[in-house]
Order: C-alpha cells, then sequence, then structure tokens
C-alpha cells in the first residue's frame, strides 16, 4: 500500500538528509551586508533589553534619581483615602512644589551614549507619573500642568530614543530591573524589580511576567534573524531551515502562553486593578477629564501620551510580523472580519509601535519589509504549511488565555467595588463612559484583544 507522507513526515526526512551544520553553511547565514539586529540594539542574548541594567544619572543630575526614589516613599494614589495616604498628603505636596522649582536640567550631554538617555526617559517618566497620580482630585475640567522641569527634558530626551514622552513599556519593564547577582548575567531568576508605583508584589510580579516574555522571546528573534539572513528562501536547504525553524517556533510560543498562565498565581487581580493600573494611566484615557499639558514645549497636544501596555513588546509584534498576521485587515482573508472585529481600532498595533524606542521600532519595519514573508514560502511549499499553521494556532491559543486574563483584571474588575487595603472609597468605580472596560491604551478591551485574536487565526493557511 502507499502512503502518502506528511508535511511533517517530509520535513524530518529531509532533516535526516542533511545535519544542521551544514545546512548553515550551505545558507551562509553570518554572510556580511545581511540582516544585523545590533545594528537596531537588539541584543543577540537580551534582545530588547540592554545586556546590563541601566547606569545612573550622572551628579549634575541627582535631582531627578533622588526625586524618583523620594517619591517612592511619600506619594500615594490620589483616589487613596487611607489614613496612611491622608497622613502623607503634605509631603506630596512638598514633592511637587519641589518638581514646580526645579530649573530646566539640559539631557543634551546624554545624546552620545544611548543608556543615558534610556535611564533618563525612564527617571523623568516615572516622575511625570508619580506626578499626575498623586494630585488629590479636584475634578474641575481646566487641563494638568506638567511642569517645564519634567515636560522639556522627557519631550528632549523621547525625541532623541525616538519614543513617546510618557511612561512606556520600556520604562515599567525593559529597563526597570537590577541583577539579583552582578556576577551573572541577565535572566529571569537574576533580575529584580528596580522600581514600583504601588510596593506591591502584584506590580513587581507583572514587569517581571512580562520580563519573562520577553527574555523567552529572544529565541523567537534568532529565528527571524535567520530566516532575514537567507540567501534563498526556496532553496532545499532553505526550506528545511525554515522548517526545523517553525516547528521550534511553535514551542517557544507555547512556552510562551505556559508563561502567561503563570499569571493567576502571581498577579491579583483586585490589586492589579486598583493599585497598580491607576498609575499607568497616561492623558489619552481621562475620558471626559481634561488632558495633560506640557509646559513650554510647541504643540503639547499632539504628543503621544497614552500609557504603557504590554501592548508595546517588541518581542510580540516581532512574532506578528514574522507570521504576517493582518492586524490591520488589509488583506482578504478568511474567514471575513465579524462585524465587532471591524469596530476595533485596526491601527492599534502600530499605534502601540510609537510607545516602544525607535531603534525597536526600525527593527521591527524591517522585520515586516522582508520581501518573502515566512507565510507566503509556507503557502507555496506544500511541507511547510503544517509547521506554519502549528505556530499560528500556536499563536492563537495564547491570544485566547490573554484574553481570559485581561477579562478577569480588567472587565470583571471594573465592575466591583475596590477592596479595603487599596483605601479607595467604595463609591469609585473605574469605567469608562460608554460601559466598555478599557485597557490602558484606551480600547475597549475584549473587542480589541478578540479582533487581535481572529486576525492571527486568518493568518492560517486552509489548504495546508
Ligand atoms: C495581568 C496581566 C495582563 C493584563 C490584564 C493584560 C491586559 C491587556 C489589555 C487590556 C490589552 C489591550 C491594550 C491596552 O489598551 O492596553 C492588552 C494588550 C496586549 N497585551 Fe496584555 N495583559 C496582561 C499581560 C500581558 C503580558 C505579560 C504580555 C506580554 C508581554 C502582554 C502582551 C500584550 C500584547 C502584545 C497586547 C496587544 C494586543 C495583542 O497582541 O493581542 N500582556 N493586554
Amino acid at each position: 500500500m502507499n502512503v502518502i507522507p506528511s508535511p511533517l513526515h517530509m520535513l524530518q526526512r529531509a532533516h535526516s538528509a542533511f545535519d544542521m551544520k551544514t545546512i548553515e553553511r550551505a545558507l551562509n547565514l553570518t554572510r556580511p551586508g545581511g540582516f544585523v539586529p545590533q545594528h537596531y540594539d537588539v541584543d543577540p542574548h537580551t534582545g530588547f533589553f540592554p545586556p546590563q541594567p541601566l547606569p545612573r544619572l550622572p551628579a549634575t543630575h541627582a535631582i531627578w534619581e533622588d526625586a524618583l526614589l523620594k517619591a517612592q516613599k511619600c506619594l500615594f494614589l490620589a483616589e487613596n483615602q487611607s489614613e496612611q495616604a491622608l497622613a502623607m498628603r503634605q509631603q506630596g505636596e512638598c514633592w511637587r512644589d519641589a518638581i514646580r522649582s526645579w530649573p530646566v536640567l539640559s539631557a543634551v550631554s546624554f545624546n552620545s551614549d544611548i543608556r543615558l538617555l534610556q535611564r533618563a526617559h525612564l527617571v523623568l517618566a516615572w516622575i511625570l507619573h508619580f506626578y499626575t497620580h498623586s494630585i488629590p482630585r479636584t475634578y474641575s475640567n481646566a487641563p494638568l500642568l506638567i511642569p517645564r522641569s519634567i515636560a522639556i527634558p522627557l519631550v528632549a530626551v523621547s525625541r532623541e530614543l525616538g519614543i513617546a514622552p510618557v511612561l512606556t513599556f520600556a520604562d515599567t519593564v525593559l529597563w526597570n530591573w537590577d541583577l539579583v547577582d552582578p556576577e551573572h548575567p541577565l535572566s529571569v531568576e537574576n533580575i529584580r524589580t528596580q522600581n514600583t508605583f504601588s510596593h506591591t508584589e502584584t506590580e513587581s510580579a507583572f514587569y517581571t511576567v512580562s520580563a519573562a516574555v520577553e527574555l523567552k522571546g529572544v529565541e523567537m528573534l534568532q529565528i527571524i534573524e535567520a530566516y532575514m539572513n537567507l540567501p534563498n528562501v526556496t532553496e532545499r536547504a532553505s526550506v528545511v531551515k525554515i522548517g526545523r525553524d517553525l516547528i521550534a517556533l511553535a514551542k517557544i510560543v507555547k512556552e510562551l502562553t505556559e508563561i502567561f498562565n503563570t499569571i493567576r498565581g502571581k498577579i491579583d487581580p483586585e490589586t492589579f486593578y486598583w493599585m497598580c493600573r491607576p498609575w499607568w494611566e497616561g492623558a489619552e484615557v481621562k475620558g471626559s477629564q481634561p488632558g495633560w499639558i506640557y509646559e513650554g514645549v510647541a504643540n503639547s497636544a499632539s504628543l503621544d501620551l497614552g500609557g504603557p501596555s504590554a501592548g508595546q513588546s517588541s518581542v510580540m509584534h516581532a512574532l506578528d510580523l514574522f507570521l504576517d498576521i493582518d492586524h490591520k485587515l488589509a488583506q482578504k482573508r478568511q474567514p471575513a472580519p465579524t462585524e465587532t472585529n471591524k469596530k476595533a481600532e485596526q491601527g492599534f498595533m502600530e499605534r502601540m509601535r510609537r510607545y516602544m524606542p525607535g531603534k525597536h521600532r526600525e527593527y521591527l519595519a524591517r522585520v515586516g519589509a522582508v520581501p518573502c514573508s515566512v507565510r507566503e514560502v509556507a503557502r507555496t511549499t506544500p511541507c511547510l504549511q503544517e509547521p506554519y499553521n502549528e505556530v499560528v494556532a500556536a499563536l492563537k491559543h495564547l491570544r485566547d488565555v490573554h484574553i481570559r486574563i485581561a477579562c478577569l483584571y480588567i472587565v470583571n474588575q471594573s465592575t466591583k467595588a475596590p477592596p479595603p487595603e487599596s483605601g479607595v472609597p467604595a463609591s469609585e468605580v473605574r469605567k469608562a463612559a460608554d460601559g466598555h472596560a478599557r485597557g490602558t491604551g484606551g480600547n475597549p478591551t475584549t473587542v480589541l484583544l478578540k479582533a487581535g485574536r481572529d486576525a492571527t487565526h486568518r493568518a492560517m493557511l486552509m489548504d495546508g
């Protein structure tokens, strides 16, 4: 009886005919002039993380560093009406007065040192969020003035780095860590969170779980780099390598899902929603509340001030771009988008990229501009369809798990009363005016995330 080999069998047979070293030699993966992630400040071992913790700012800028340390000792969320928070109100006011009376320090001297620029962004953006979210609520309609002493240097540093002048995923995750043991390199086990707003385990855990995703993602970046450097994607040796890497990629995506599944054990939903998230809010999410005006900055209203979101995680964007997931619904793929899918902001992922460091955004643009996407190669190469679909299925499952997490941590919490330890009066219910619970980026949460999940599903190759 003739048995038709499955695509996976075909790949396995191809593997045995070539050992990987021979394949890589044949493909000349390290040829000059190829795609070099380091050119985009992407490290071969730590990915979008800098390989070392960021250095502290020099003594000339000690007032910034000192203010960030002090903020963590004396500032409370404005909504927190606990005895302890009220007792510290005066100190908080002194802290904000001091910021308003600072001179405008220039950060031009850091321009030749990307790590100092990143540190300056982190320090100023954290101070900005401590400042805005600790001011006791007046519920006036006047816009909130951000003092020029933070606004001017934050915008200058952000322009240098090509990143939004507000707290971002980079400030809370990529740059916000120290090594537990400085003798050992960066790893999930060897980092601890540097700054938190709420001093809660939940907040640190949110940053470290996000860091775990980023660090696991480095293995994906290595696969992407290898693909980008293939001289000819249709050569037999290339096809073997791509197939093998797709199988490895599906495994990595499943491991990422396992990391997401650890969230429930580490992050408390009430603490997350009531004591951490309010600190991350940017100016765009205030609904009827006034926005922020950056004193001394021309055209302040045009700044990107959405605040941090794990939607700014560059590894997740890299994976989407590599697989050619069509979040913008630009291509006619099946099944057709539902009416609800169409209501989601289709430019969301692109907007999130404006909150990434410019070099990382350039990296992503380069990955997205590959002349022949891996999806296209898989579409026209029968033995690659199944491995490609395996990765897409794994990513769709990851997004299903993520949606359940977002529902538990945001949608469900938005209808509940705040827990006593938050110090927030029970009357305070954080819910957007239209009744949709919103993410930090200001989007109706489930509509957006389901549209992303469905866009992922639509990348499946149907005849595979
Ligand atoms: C308690 C944990 C989490 C919650 C409640 C949560 C919630 C959300 C929400 C509400 C959004 C919509 C965007 C926004 O407006 O901010 C979002 C988007 C996103 N989040 Fe999370 N998230 C969590 C953990 C993570 C982690 C650990 C990662 C990985 C780094 C991640 C990656 C993403 C990505 C890539 C998006 C963009 C949409 C998509 O790719 O589907 N999230 N998340």
